[in-house]
């Protein structure tokens, strides 16, 4: 880490304890790895972030609906999933320090007994990599027991799979369509680190978006759209297959970062290579931030064909497939030998599978279920961690600024230039003076009439630009003063107003307090 970015960081994690955003948890107890508490700041800045995704992703949408499943799910769940047998990390202990490492990351993890120096440089010899399943496991009921063994959910995304089908009998939604759920996941890493960036309780923002399998496309609409570079996104249309679907949710999951204030510069993609994709996944893109710890993964958006419902269709013995009436009707138009040819082929693509193939005699059941408009949908998987985009936007907003006062002096101070909509404190409310009851009953009395539509902060003490300076460093975009002219002393024309300030560039405005609440809710957004 570049020594300035790693100042940043360590000033950063100071600012989030000392103005309530994050706290180590179990702090008096000398803390426990991997777990942290979001303090008053945080918890409304990761509510915003929670509120504006779920408002983005499904309120605003006609063809997303939410889903709140439990934490703890069937442990044939995971299974199923792959999880039980899979989700791994590579562990290899140090017979020197007795840590425990991730074998692919002991160039960077510092060693326990020698803190300068990483793992990779201490001179301890290190045992063969294991794998180590992240998953916290727990028993169900009061018999401990390998029948009662549970497990925490890694990742919100199974119980959408699970519920699939309750959620589609029952929410008069179509093919395509998604199911999102936020939520907490839990895993064992064996390494936390980056602060909250990698921690063993975190919070998903999750979306698994249905979509009709490219062959029923091919049938409805003659051909399946192909994405290419500077095509329009804005708009899904009939003839998308899960290329333009998965670009499509992309370029959303972009748009929605930048939207909560993280500058397009910081953002970036990686596409996963051929040799690094899960082998059931057709592409996964991570969206990337410029941490000050680099540039690391903020969230993903995988294409995961049928996987997860082929999976949890042949574990449960449920059917899974949706009856798709006009997929249906589509191929009926089709010859025999249309028909055939689609076979063929698929036959043929299967082969060049090789291990994951299924074999000729499933894919031409596979193709008959189809024909007859019967199919396990696709889906498209945009995946994010709250806590990671919180990390995210805390980074991105943190500033030091100097400010010179009257009598010359300059003085450092941080303003924390948070997006208004993720803000935690909207609008700080300040009397001029705390000695004169006029003041303090206005300024009372506007707080009363902001505080029912947006969240505020009502401060008495200290000087006015003291008070200023402690909500700069919380991130509040807008201080209201309550001054003698509020009270229409010296001006009869300015009675009931009040002098708004912005805190990027410290602009003021003298606004009358009946206007107010719809000024400030404006610009918030
Ligand atoms: N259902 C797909 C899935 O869970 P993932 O890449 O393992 O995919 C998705 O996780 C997102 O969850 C990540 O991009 C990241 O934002 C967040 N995440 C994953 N592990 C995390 C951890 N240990 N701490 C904080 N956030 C994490």
């Amino acid at each position: 880490m570049a020594e300035k970015e790693s100042e940043k960081m360590e000033k950063l994690v100071s600012l989030c304890k000392r103005r309530g955003f994050i706290f180590q948890s179990s702090e008096i107890y000398g803390g426990i790895n991997g777990f942290w508490d979001y303090g008053p700041a945080g918890a409304e800045l990761k509510r915003n972030l929670r509120d504006l995704w779920w408002q983005t992703m499904t309120r605003d949408r006609d063809d997303v609906v939410g889903l709140d499943a439990t934490i703890v799910l069937h442990p044939k769940v995971w299974a199923a999933s792959g999880h039980v047998d899979t989700f791994t990390d590579p562990m290899v202990d140090c017979k020197t320090c007795k840590g425990r490492f991730r074998a692919d990351q002991l160039d960077d993890t510092p060693c326990p007994q020698k803190p300068s120096k990483c793992v990779a440089a201490c001179e301890g010899e290190k045992t063969e990599p294991r794998a180590f399943n992240l998953m916290f496991q727990t028993h169900v009921g009061p018999v401990i027991s390998d029948e009662n063994k549970a497990y925490l959910r890694p990742e919100t995304a199974q119980a959408i799979f699970v519920q699939f089908k309750n959620v589609f009998e029952s929410s008069r939604v179509k093919i395509p369509f998604g199911i999102c759920q936020i939520g907490k996941a839990f895993r064992n890493e064996v390494n936390p680190r980056n602060y909250t960036f990698r921690s063993r309780e975190f919070e998903q923002l999750e979306l698994e978006f249905f979509i009709r399998p490219d062959e029923a496309i091919k049938a409805l609409c003659g051909t399946v759209r192909q994405w290419e570079e500077g095509a329009d996104l804005s708009q899904p249309a009939e003839d998308w297959g899960w290329e333009m679907w998965h670009r499509y949710w992309t370029e959303q999951r972009l748009q929605f970062c930048r939207d909560v204030g993280l500058p397009a510069d910081s953002l970036e993609l990686y596409w996963q290579k051929e040799d690094e994709l899960a082998h059931y996944a057709k592409a996964t893109v991570d969206i990337m931030f410029r941490f000050p710890f680099g540039v690391q993964e903020l969230e993903g958006v995988a294409a995961r064909g049928d996987y997860d419902l082929r999976q949890h269709q042949a574990h449960s013995g449920k059917p899974l497939e949706v009856f798709d009436e006009e997929v249906k009707a589509a191929f009926a138009k089709w010859s025999d030998d249309q028909r055939e040819a689609l076979v063929q082929r698929k036959i043929a693509e299967d082969a060049d599978a090789g291990d994951a193939a299924s074999g000729p005699e499933a894919v031409r059941a596979w193709c008959e279920r189809l024909f007859k408009g019967f199919y396990l949908p696709h889906v498209i998987e945009p995946s994010a961690g709250l806590d990671r985009l919180a990390l995210a936007v805390l980074a991105a907003a943190y500033c030091e600024e100097e400010s010179t006062d009257a009598k010359g002096k300059t003085e450092r101070k941080t303003v924390m230039r948070l997006h208004p909509k993720v803000a935690p404190v909207k609008v700080g409310i300040f009397p001029l003076l705390k000695n004169k009851p006029e003041l303090v009953a206005k300024a009372k009395e506007v707080h009363n009439l902001l505080r029912r539509r947006l969240t505020c902060f009502y401060d008495e003490g200290g000087s006015i630009g003291r008070r200023y300076a402690r909500q700069d460093e919380i991130g509040t975009p807008f201080g209201v003063t309550i001054d003698f002219d509020t009270l229409g002393n010296e001006n009869p024309d300015l009675a009931d107003t009040v002098t708004v300030r912005e805190r990027d560039g410290g602009t003021q405005h003298r606004i009358p307090i009946n206007g107010l609440a719809d000024w400030l809710a404006e610009r918030i957004g």
